[in-house]
């Protein structure tokens, strides 16, 4: 198939999530946030599930996390144009606490139901390289005993679906805007920067 093939497949795809009820998430969330970017990325960054600003505005990490996120493409040298970017969980979980609609970690079976929806994007795309951001993104791909801090910045060859390539698993912008005083923040921004150079370079991007 040639590019614009896929483009178009990804089109038709994003469609057919937007009417996702596979879990209950659908029934509380604004609309399905499917992934964006380049349908010939080289790297496909997989985050947890849409937040407050996403479920709003209906596109991947554009809310604080995201901005983080670009930054630190940024400084590892990975570049966004090369970039597609979507989520393990396609609807926003949350919790009301006065006026503030909180995030929700997805369970188990909310992860596994939406799956197939990464399993046709990763098939799509067909990235060198998938970066994991976080516990949630890593659960998705390999099950519920992964853990981010075991693996975090070791890349490791990795199948799903029809697609086999590069992963590297690292921490969730969210986790360094959480950080409780600037020096901790710094310290996980780094991290996050050195987990991302590294995954680039073992991809030899
Ligand atoms: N956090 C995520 O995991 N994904 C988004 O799209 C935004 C915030």
């Amino acid at each position: 198939m040639g590019r614009a093939g896929y483009v178009k497949d990804l089109r038709k795809i994003a469609a057919d999530a937007a009417t996702c009820t596979r879990c209950p998430l659908h029934e509380r969330a604004t609309q399905t946030v499917f992934g964006e970017g380049s349908a010939a990325a080289r790297v496909m960054l997989v985050g947890e599930q849409p937040g407050d600003q996403e479920d709003k505005q209906g596109h991947p990490f554009v809310g604080p996390a995201g901005h983080l996120l670009d930054r630190a493409l940024a400084d590892s040298g990975i570049s966004r144009a090369d970039t597609y970017v979507t989520n393990a969980v396609k609807h926003f979980k949350w919790q009301e606490r006065g006026k503030r609609r909180i995030h929700q970690r997805p369970n188990t079976g909310e992860i596994k139901a939406c799956r197939p929806w990464l399993d046709a994007e990763l098939g799509l795309v067909g990235p060198r390289l998938v970066v994991l951001l976080g516990a949630v993104a890593g659960e998705s791909l390999f099950g519920s005993r992964f853990r981010v801090g075991e693996h975090k910045g070791q890349a490791r060859e990795a199948s799903a679906g029809e697609w086999h390539g590069l992963v590297v698993a690292t921490i969730h912008p969210s986790a360094v805007l959480r950080g409780p005083d600037p020096e901790s923040r710094d310290r996980a921004y780094e991290g996050l920067v050195a987990d991302l150079s590294a995954a680039r370079k073992a991809a030899a991007l």
